[in-house]
């Protein structure tokens, strides 16, 4: 079980440290700015206020602070605890009270929109938020790991009143948890893991120990904070993808694992108090629907009304997809156009760019540049020696093909203060470079080398920055390589995933008292995170679903999904149909469904394929389940399986051959679509195929002349010759004020 949980990032990252000064004499310590986050619940009794406590706690070191100078602001809503002028030996000795939760240096920084909203389209004086006022009004659901409550997303700044028609509720044990406009519910569901001896007694509470949950409601619905980053990265306004929206938090998972009675307790709940849109980045092995309890408990939130987001699944293969039932909006992961870079400067002053992931306070000064001989260019295990190479740069040689994380090991070892590594065409990941460094292009590389080998013993770097960002990468988005792909384990017939949204890198809160990164045994904790995975990208698309409702509070989850799906893009920031990360290569919809989704536009889509309650009891009569297994997961005794055989009114067409049929293998589908643009509207069907592949559409023009009116469609998909295991075209309907409406034709010959 669980295995499709979600794919946590854990970066190894160094904090605090300036390298590259050699003074003997200790320095008197520097006082700095720490933000100091202490467990309000452990203050004594006998201080009646929260300040007065964090100033006796001041008072009370053994280099006592004068906290009427030193204490800078006593929190108490947006976090708990304080901001204090500190000695790094005075930090040590906070930590070590029972009451600290964590401590971290203050940053400074300039305004720079955190990327991923501004990446899908969204703009604040136009489209989609403008049009839904962001969200306001919606109420996300987020089945997950908890939240951590005094994050700044989670703030009700600005946050219109709570919905009336809102049944939940905040857990109230013995420290009430602290709801608010924005975190409007926020309940425990852990009696299955508790059964199972999952949990510890302080499980008992919304709160997140994990991340996950806490992450994923920010990205959904968090509320604007300006100046977020991780260690630097990615700073700018940190915000969900519909600010204005509620959330409410269902906590089903303590340490990543998830129960399935857990899970159906909390989405019965979240049904019973109201939610619009339910999102659950978390997932079983794949079984049939009727045993599988997300598909059924998303069939009872689809009756009523309320739009079921869930996370594809972290399989990276063919034939993983899961949740992948017809009700449900599955959602694989994509890259944004963002990366993560440092720069090196020379003894020669040539400056070159490289990948990295370092926090931005790493800073390398006047340091010699070690280039070896032989052997010792190359950093594979056991190769250098630590009295040549200690305290110094080293550019270590790609001829050989090792990892990032061999290299960066020997790096460690021998004590370098820092690696520049040189790209050897092979897939990396930065996160695995666990000392400073980067990782230059092959040119830069050779560049860089030349300059060793020609200064000799006088090589040095004069500077290595880190904590720097760039945007517009090319390609992107890109498929994640982790992404679960189709086609469907369960049903083939449905392509899955339906669409891709961000999930790589994605900037969102992160509890502060949990370490985003590690180095040796120094825990590194930040209020935002970098997560990459499907987890990730489902709230993106439970956001946009938000953003959707607020427009179009009549439209249905079909009819929500549909206006994604028809206009998801194709197409990346290369003008190129989307490629795989890693491989480059072109992607096929099992990678990427309908496509990247693309807010502005499903907000107009035009046309959208409805699917109401007998739709879906009609699909399920097709798969010839029995009473039982029907009862289950239908919830009622009496059905109508009069229909069956009706196509299940899907915005993508998947037509399965067996590879031993001779040609041609031909397919017909029904369709109906319902006109929600303008009421005078005439659509053309416009097919793009690749050879071998024929399409006709009957009538090919379809004339809607009400708002609502529903026209159907035939299509038959004909193969000729010898095909491919996969071939895929699309099916457009293009009206006269530029609606284009499209679906995926993917033709499987296994
Ligand atoms: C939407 O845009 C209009 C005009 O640009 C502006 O007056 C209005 O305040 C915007 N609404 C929101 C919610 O931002
Ligand atoms: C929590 O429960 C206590 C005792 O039942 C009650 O007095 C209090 O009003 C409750 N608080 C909230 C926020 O529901
Ligand atoms: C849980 O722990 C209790 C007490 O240690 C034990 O009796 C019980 O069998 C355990 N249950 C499971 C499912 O391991
Ligand atoms: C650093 O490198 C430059 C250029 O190679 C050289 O002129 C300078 O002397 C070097 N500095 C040290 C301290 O070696
Ligand atoms: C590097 O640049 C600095 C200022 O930009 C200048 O003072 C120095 O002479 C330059 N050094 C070399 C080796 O070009
Ligand atoms: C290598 O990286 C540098 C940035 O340092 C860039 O200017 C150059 O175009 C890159 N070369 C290639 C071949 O990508
Ligand atoms: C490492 O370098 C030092 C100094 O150059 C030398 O004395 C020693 O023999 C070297 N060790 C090895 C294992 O090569
Ligand atoms: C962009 O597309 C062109 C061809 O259309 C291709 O040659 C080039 O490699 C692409 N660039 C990237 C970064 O993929
Ligand atoms: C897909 O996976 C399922 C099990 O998850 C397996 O039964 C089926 O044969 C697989 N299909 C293909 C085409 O590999
Ligand atoms: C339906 O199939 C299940 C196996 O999935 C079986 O256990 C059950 O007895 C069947 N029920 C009926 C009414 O045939
Ligand atoms: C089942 O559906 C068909 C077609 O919609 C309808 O004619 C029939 O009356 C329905 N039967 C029942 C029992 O509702
Ligand atoms: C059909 O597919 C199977 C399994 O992929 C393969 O072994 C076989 O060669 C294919 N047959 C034809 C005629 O392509």
């Amino acid at each position: 079980m669980g295995s499709c949980n979600y794919y946590l990032h854990i970066v190894s990252l160094l904090l605090f440290l300036v390298l590259g000064t050699n003074d003997a004499m200790p320095k008197p310590e520097e006082f700095k700015t720490y933000i100091v986050h202490m467990d309000h619940s452990l203050r004594p009794p006998s201080f009646l206020t929260h300040e007065s406590w964090h100033r006796a706690t001041l008072r009370s070191l053994s280099e006592p602070v004068d906290d009427e100078k030193m204490l800078l602001y006593s929190y108490n809503h947006v976090m708990h605890g304080f901001s204090a002028r500190l000695t790094p030996s005075q930090v040590s000795e906070i930590k070590k009270s029972p009451a600290h939760i964590a401590t971290r240096e203050e940053a400074s920084g300039k305004l720079f929109t955190t990327h991923t909203p501004e990446f899908l389209g969204l703009r604040h004086s136009s489209g989609l938020w403008n049009l839904s006022s962001f969200g306001e009004g919606v109420i996300i659901g987020m089945i997950d790991s908890g939240v951590w409550p005094e994050s700044e997303s989670f703030s009700a700044k600005g946050m219109p009143p709570i919905p009336a028609r809102w049944k939940g509720k905040c857990h109230n044990a013995t420290i009430p948890f602290p709801c608010n406009r924005k975190l409007i519910g926020a309940q425990v569901f852990i009696k299955g893991s508790q059964a199972a001896n999952m949990t510890d007694p302080r499980d008992d509470t919304p709160r997140d120990f994990l991340g996950h949950g806490t992450h994923t409601s920010s990205t959904a619905g968090g509320n604007y904070v300006p100046e977020a980053s991780e260690f630097g990265y990615a700073k700018g306004t940190a915000r969900g993808l519909a600010p204005r929206s509620h959330l409410a938090m269902y906590k089903v998972s303590t340490g990543g694992l998830v129960l399935e009675s857990d899970v159906l307790a909390a989405m019965d709940q979240a049904i019973a108090d109201g939610v619009d849109i339910m999102s659950l980045s978390l997932g079983f092995e794949q079984t049939p629907y009727f045993q599988d309890v997300i598909a059924i408990a998303s069939l009872s939130a689809i009756q009523k009304g309320i739009v079921v987001v869930c996370a594809a699944g972290n399989d990276g293969a063919p034939n993983t997809t899961h949740n992948s039932a017809p009700w449900i909006t599955t959602v694989g992961a994509g890259t944004l156009d963002r990366s993560f870079i440092a720069t090196v400067t020379l003894g020669n002053n040539q400056t070159f760019e490289g990948k990295s992931h370092f926090p931005e306070r790493v800073l390398i000064v006047d340091t010699p540049l070690y280039y070896g001989k032989g052997d010792k260019r190359i950093c594979n295990m056991g190769a250098l020696n630590m009295s040549e190479v200690f305290e110094t740069v080293l550019i270590c040689d790609n001829s050989e093909k090792i990892s990032i994380y061999d290299q960066a090991m020997e790096l460690e070892r021998v004590g370098a203060v820092a690696g520049i590594l040189i790209e050897d065409g092979t897939p990396f990941d930065v996160d695995e470079l666990s000392i400073p460094g980067l990782v230059l292009n092959a040119s830069s590389g050779a560049l860089i080398k030349k300059y060793a080998i020609e200064a000799a013993n006088e090589a040095n770097v004069s500077i290595m920055r880190f904590g720097l960002t760039s945007f517009g990468k090319k390609p992107a988005p890109q498929v994640a390589d982790f992404s679960s792909r189709g086609p469907d384990p369960i049903d083939p017939n449905i392509l899955k995933p339906d669409i891709i949204a961000p999930g790589v890198q994605v900037l969102a809160a992160f509890p502060p008292t949990i370490p985003v990164g590690e180095i040796v045994n120094y825990p590194l904790a930040s209020d935002y995170a970098l997560l990459s995975g499907t987890s990730m990208s489902t709230p993106h698309v439970a956001g946009v679903a938000a953003l959707l409702k607020a427009v179009h509070p009549e439209w249905s989850p079909a009819a929500v999904r549909s206006a994604l799906m028809t206009t998801a893009d194709t197409i990346d920031n290369n003008g190129t149909t989307l490629t795989n990360e890693l491989t480059n290569l072109p992607g096929t919809p099992l990678d990427y469904g309908a496509g990247h989704i693309n807010p502005n536009k499903a907000m107009d889509p035009g046309l959208i394929y409805d699917i109401d309650w007998q739709g879906y009891v009609d699909f399920l009569c097709g798969l010839h389940y029995n009473d039982t297994e029907m009862r289950a997961i239908l919830r009622q005794s009496k059905w109508n399986c009069s229909q069956e055989g009706t196509d299940l009114n899907y915005p993508s067409f998947v037509a399965m051959f067996s590879n031993k049929t001779s040609p041609p293998k031909v397919k017909k589908f029904t369709r109906v679509v319902t006109n929600v643009g303008d009421d005078q509207s005439v659509y053309q069907a416009v097919a793009e195929l690749p050879s071998g592949m024929s399409v006709t559409v009957e009538p090919s023009t379809l004339t809607f002349t009400n708002k609502y009116q529903k026209q159907s469609y035939v299509v038959t998909v004909e193969i000729n010759g010898k095909a491919s295991p996969v071939t895929y075209g699309y099916l457009k309907w293009i009206d006269q004020t530029n609606h284009v409406v499209t679906s995926p034709i993917v033709v499987l010959n296994f």
